[in-house]
C-alpha cells in the first residue's frame, strides 16, 4: 500500500452532491498516515456539515477567508505553505472555472492560488457539465499548469444520467493521491507515446478511421509523467485535453504520426505505440468531393508506414512497447506481433469484449514479453496505465542493468 505517512494534506471540499464522499476520503487518507486539514466552500456547507469533517479529520474545519480567530491560529498563507499537497474533492465545474481563472474570492480558491505545493483536483459534476466546452477548456488550462486531474469516473450519476463526471471512489482516490508521492522511477527518462486513431482522407469531406478513443494512450502518457518521465504524446484526432505534464503533438494521418514520432525520438529511451494507426490509406486523395455516379465503386488502398516496427529498427534502440487489439486468439496473435516487429513488450486487449477497450473507460490487458507475461485485470484505464507503466519499468530497468553489467 502506498503510504502517506508524515504527509500534510489539505482537502478542499466544494459544493456538489459528491461532497458526501469527502469524509470517507479524509478517513482513507488518515488511514494511510496523512495529517489532514479541511477547507470547505460556502456551497459545500449546503451539502455536508463542517462538524462531520472536523470529526473525521480531528481538526477544526476552515471555511471563511475573513475569520479572525482562524486566521490568528493559522493564516491562509501559512495554510497554503503547510500543505504538501492540496486535494480538491469534489471539485465542481464552478470551482474548476474559478481555479482556471485565478479567482481568489473565498478561502479555498485563495489557498489554491497561494500554494507552491502540488494541486490535485478530483472533478465531480453532471456529465453534460463535464463535457461542456468551457469545462474542458478550463481543465486543459489547469493541466497545462501542472495541476493533476484525478478522474472523473464514469457511471450512473446522482442526477439519474449516466456518463463521465462521477467522483472517484474514496479508496481509489486515496490510492491515486498516495501515488503522487511515489519516488519518480522514470526521472530523467524520455518517453514517446502514440495514441488515438489516425484519419486517412479519401476526398475533402471523407476519411477512413477507427473506433479508438485515445483514452488508453493518454492514460499511459499521464502515468509516465506521474512517474517522472519527460513525455511526448503524439496523438491522432481524439478530442481529449493534454494530460498533466505531457507535451502533446496533434496529428491527423499515419504519415504525419510517423514524421512526428521520428522528429521526437532522438534521445528517447522508451517508445509506446498505443495508437490505432490506420494500416491502409487511400492510394489517391481526390481533390474534389467524389460524386456518386456508378452503382458500385472500389477504393484503392496502400499500406501506411509501420511506426512501431520502424522505431524498433532504430539505433540506438529504445525500449519498444506495442499494443495489439485482437478479436480472437489474443495471446498467439500478440506473441506473433512481439516477434515480427521485434518489440520488448506487447500489451494485448480483447476488443470483442463488451464494455472494455475501444470507446470504453475500462480495459483489461495481457502483457507479454520474451520471457514472461502478466495479466492486468479489468480496471479504469488510468489505473491500468499506472500498472502497465510499473511493468514497463521492471523490464526496462532490468534490461538496462543487464546491458550495463
Ligand atoms: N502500429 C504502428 N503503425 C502502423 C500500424 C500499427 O505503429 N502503421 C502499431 C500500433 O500503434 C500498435 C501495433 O502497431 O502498437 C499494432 O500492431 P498491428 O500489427 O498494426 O496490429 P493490428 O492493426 O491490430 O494488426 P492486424 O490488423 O494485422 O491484426
Amino acid at each position: 500500500m502506498n503510504t502517506l505517512a508524515q504527509k500534510k494534506l489539505l482537502v478542499g471540499v466544494t459544493g456538489g452532491i459528491a461532497a458526501y464522499k469527502s469524509p470517507e476520503l479524509v478517513r482513507r487518507l488518515r488511514e494511510r498516515g496523512a495529517d489532514v486539514r479541511v477547507v470547505m466552500t460556502a456551497a459545500a456547507r449546503e451539502f455536508i456539515t463542517p462538524l462531520t469533517l472536523q470529526a473525521v479529520s480531528g481538526w477544526p474545519v476552515r471555511a471563511d477567508l475573513f475569520d479572525p480567530a482562524a486566521e490568528a491560529a493559522m493564516g491562509h498563507i501559512e495554510l497554503a505553505r503547510w500543505a504538501d499537497a492540496i486535494v480538491v474533492a469534489p471539485a465542481t465545474a464552478d470551482f474548476i472555472a474559478r481555479l482556471a481563472h485565478g479567482r481568489a474570492d473565498d478561502l479555498l480558491s485563495t489557498v489554491c492560488l497561494t500554494t507552491r505545493s502540488r494541486l490535485l483536483v478530483a472533478p465531480a459534476m453532471n456529465q453534460q457539465m463535464w463535457a461542456a466546452a468551457a469545462t474542458q477548456a478550463n481543465v486543459e488550462i489547469l493541466s497545462r499548469r501542472g495541476v493533476r486531474m484525478l478522474g472523473p469516473d464514469a457511471g450512473p450519476q446522482a442526477c439519474g444520467e449516466v456518463g463521465p463526471g462521477r467522483l472517484l471512489e474514496p479508496d481509489v482516490l486515496a490510492a491515486a493521491i498516495a501515488g503522487q508521492f511515489r519516488a519518480p522511477r522514470f526521472a530523467g527518462v524520455r518517453v514517446v507515446v502514440t495514441a488515438g486513431p489516425t484519419r486517412e482522407p479519401i476526398d475533402p469531406v471523407r476519411y477512413i478511421t477507427n473506433r479508438s478513443s485515445g483514452k488508453m494512450g493518454y492514460a499511459v502518457a499521464e502515468a509516465f509523467a506521474e512517474a517522472g518521465a519527460e513525455v511526448t504524446l503524439v496523438s491522432g484526432p481524439a478530442g481529449l485535453p493534454a494530460p498533466s505534464g505531457v507535451a502533446l503533438v496533434r496529428v491527423e494521418t499515419a504519415e504525419e504520426m510517423a514524421a512526428a514520432v521520428c522528429a521526437h525520438m532522438d534521445g528517447a529511451q522508451v517508445f509506446v505505440g498505443a495508437a490505432a494507426v490506420a494500416d491502409y490509406r487511400a492510394a489517391e486523395v481526390a481533390s474534389q468531393k467524389i460524386k456518386k455516379t456508378a452503382e458500385a465503386m472500389s477504393l484503392a488502398l496502400i499500406k501506411t508506414p509501420d511506426i512501431l516496427a520502424s522505431v524498433a529498427r532504430r539505433t540506438p534502440r529504445p525500449f519498444v512497447v506495442g499494443f495489439a487489439a485482437e478479436t480472437e486468439q489474443l495471446i498467439e496473435n500478440a506473441r506473433k506481433k512481439l516477434e515480427s516487429k521485434h518489440l520488448d513488450m506487447i500489451a494485448a486487449n480483447d476488443v470483442s469484449l463488451t464494455g472494455l477497450g475501444f470507446e470504453s473507460e475500462r480495459n483489461a490487458l495481457q502483457v507479454i514479453w520474451k520471457t514472461g507475461e502478466a495479466s492486468l485485470p479489468a480496471a479504469r484505464k488510468g489505473e491500468l496505465a499506472r500498472d502497465l507503466v510499473e511493468l514497463i519499468g521492471e523490464r526496462y530497468f532490468e534490461k538496462n542493468r543487464a546491458e550495463n553489467s
